[in-house]
């Protein structure tokens, strides 16, 4: 079983015996650990509280989000347009500073990491995957999944190794040649998924990554994070559709830049919900990728 910040960090060992070190008895720490995270934007009067909620008018303090991500969840963060969802995600991905608060990222505290530091835990720890896609023009799938490999210093030979079975995990073995404008927006949006996993980062962070496209490509990328996610992956997706959020295991809302509710939609160990309750999903499910190789990554 594992425990929350509480037992990794407060928990008494009782016995009045000096500590031996020991295997980490609560587990891996969470990949994600937010305390009282704010953000505003401008100053004065023009100040935008975009996360953590309005000040209290007695201490004028604002409560600020907390936020626990345990190793192999699957999260949907939901909110309405100007709710801080992208406040949220850049923060996680280190992309961008908290006004205030703290920010412990797969173990490692990156508030007190320079611009260099960040850049390299960014490579290391987060696959993104945006709404856009965010491809490079005219350059062939197996160049853009290979890209994060190479600043990260991998060998060539490895690169491509790693690449092609990314690429076959989504079901793009057959399109490794071809360039952003050569596919439809399913299958760039899966040669974006297969960049963010090459890496084997602690979490795929998705910033409505379904939103540019129509539901049949959108039930074939879920099953794709679905399945990542049953592999192990940590998977934290931000969407406004209630049809992307029932893929997740937990479903967290804002509301203006506050966790207003969190609901667990099925346990952490175990299958996200739609490959657990496939009868549920199978109306929208693809078949297309059942064939497509579904090698651990
Ligand atoms: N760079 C910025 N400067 C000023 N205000 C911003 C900036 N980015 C976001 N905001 C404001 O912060 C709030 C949350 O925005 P955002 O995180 O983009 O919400 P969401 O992604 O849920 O639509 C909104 O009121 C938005 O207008
Ligand atoms: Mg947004």
């Amino acid at each position: 079983m594992r425990l929350g910040l509480g037992g990794r960090n407060g928990a008494h060992r009782g016995g009045g015996e000096p500590e031996a070190p020991q295997e980490e008895p609560w587990g891996p720490p969470p990949v994600i650990e937010v305390r009282s995270l704010r953000k505003t934007y401008g100053h004065g009067d023009a100040t935008v509280r975009a996360l953590g909620g309005p000040p209290d008018p007695v201490t004028g303090e604002s409560p600020g989000v907390d936020l626990l991500v345990e190793q192999g969840d699957m999260v949907a963060v939901m909110g309405s347009s100007g709710s801080g969802k992208s406040t949220l995600m850049n923060i996680l991905g280190c992309l961008d500073v908290p006004t205030s608060g703290r920010y412990l990222l797969d173990g490692i505290d990156v508030g007190g990491l320079d611009e260099h530091q960040l850049s390299l835990v960014r490579n290391r720890k987060i696959g993104f995957v945006f709404q856009s896609f965010n491809l490079v023009p005219r350059t062939p799938a197996l160049a853009q999944v290979e890209l994060p490999l190479a600043y990260a210093g991998v060998r060539t030979a490895e690169r491509r190794r790693r690449a092609l079975a990314a690429l076959a995990l989504v079901g793009l073995a057959d399109r490794v040649d071809h360039r952003p404008n050569e596919l439809s927006g399913g299958q760039q949006q899966r040669v974006a998924v297969a960049r963010a996993l090459v890496t084997a980062p602690a979490m795929l962070l998705a910033d409505e990554p379904t939103g540019n496209l129509d539901s049949h490509s959108t039930e074939e990328v879920l099953s794709i994070v679905d399945r990542l996610n049953a592999s192990g992956r940590t998977v934290v997706l931000i969407t406004h559709e209630d049809e992307v959020a029932r893929h997740a295991k937990r479903v967290i809302r804002l509301v203006d830049g506050q966790v207003v509710a969190d609901v667990r939609q099925a346990p952490v160990e175990g299958p996200p919900p739609a490959l657990r309750d496939p009868g549920i999903f199978a109306a929208h499910s693809p078949q297309a990728l059942s064939a497509s190789g579904g090698g651990a990554l």
